[in-house]
């Protein structure tokens, strides 16, 4: 079970959706990770991002993780925010967190080597050291950041935040993948809620499953997304790590 630290109310701290420079704290000694996240690169990638036109924007990293997309991205202008259920606890228990999951992708990747194409990094080294440090990264913004909200606990398909608060909305590598875990109806109904909560567009990366298949319920997602006003287009993207990651599907009101 995680330590929950408590987020003391501040009046004086920065909007959840501001790039407002922290105040001075005393260091602290941060774990050291063996585990990895993605980097604003990795997301740009399988996103097709136009990072620079972002700058001003409000985005929304859902199921953020150990990535430091919202680190960099608040860094370049960007007015980036993560949510994650994990978020909440400390430093220490997220390094745990990241070390565990990592184990699990490393077996993962020892157990399907035929699964991997990699064709983002020169090596499977290169891959793990640039998410090692993007880990870092994530969890020395997080120290800092989690008090003034760049960090918030929440999970789908139930999001804390208001309808339409966020020009962009992303969430990589949790629908889809984890199609076995959930249901059409809830791979649906998080849909639905990524939507709600963007005025824009919504990306999702893969559309595939972890064996590299694609979603099979793709058509029945799409057609019920189709009745509630949702289009949905997949769209072929400048990346693969593993055999069919070559895709995300947008999300958008009222189009068909
Ligand atoms: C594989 S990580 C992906 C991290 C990051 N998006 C990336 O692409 O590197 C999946 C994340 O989904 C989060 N997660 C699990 N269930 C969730 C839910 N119901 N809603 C939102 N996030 C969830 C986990 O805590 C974990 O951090």
């Amino acid at each position: 079970m995680a330590t929950l630290l408590v987020p003391p109310p501040s009046p004086t701290a920065a909007s959840p959706r501001s790039s407002v420079p922290p105040t001075q704290s005393p260091p602290i000694k941060l774990p050291s990770v063996a585990g990895g996240g993605r980097t604003l690169a990795e997301y740009a990638q399988f996103f097709a991002l136009d990072v620079p036109a972002l700058k001003n924007r409000d985005v929304l990293d859902v199921a953020a993780g150990p990535s430091s997309f919202v680190a960099e991205a608040c860094a370049r202008g960007i007015d980036a925010v993560a949510v994650d259920p994990r978020y909440g606890s400390t430093p220490d228990s997220l390094a745990t967190h990241v070390q565990l999951d990592d184990a699990s992708r490393r077996t993962q990747l020892r157990a399907r080597p035929e699964l991997f194409r990699r064709r983002a990094f020169a090596s499977c080294e290169t891959a793990e050291a640039d998410r090692r440090s993007a880990a870092q990264r994530f969890l020395t913004d997080y120290e800092t950041h989690f008090v003034h909200g760049r960090y918030v606990g929440g999970a789908l398909p139930r999001l804390p935040f208001f309808d339409n608060a966020f020009d962009l909305v992303l969430c990589a590598h949790l629908l889809f993948i984890s199609a076995k875990r959930f249901e059409l109806e809830w791979q649906v109904a998080a849909c639905r809620e990524l939507v709600r909560v963007s005025a824009g567009e919504v990306r999702v990366h893969p559309v595939c499953g972890a064996d590299g298949k694609p979603y099979p319920k793709l058509a029945a997602l799409r057609r019920e997304l189709r009745a509630d006003g949702i289009g949905s287009e997949v769209v072929r993207v400048d990346y693969e790590f593993f055999i069919g990651s070559s895709a995300m599907l947008v999300l958008k009101k009222g189009t068909s």
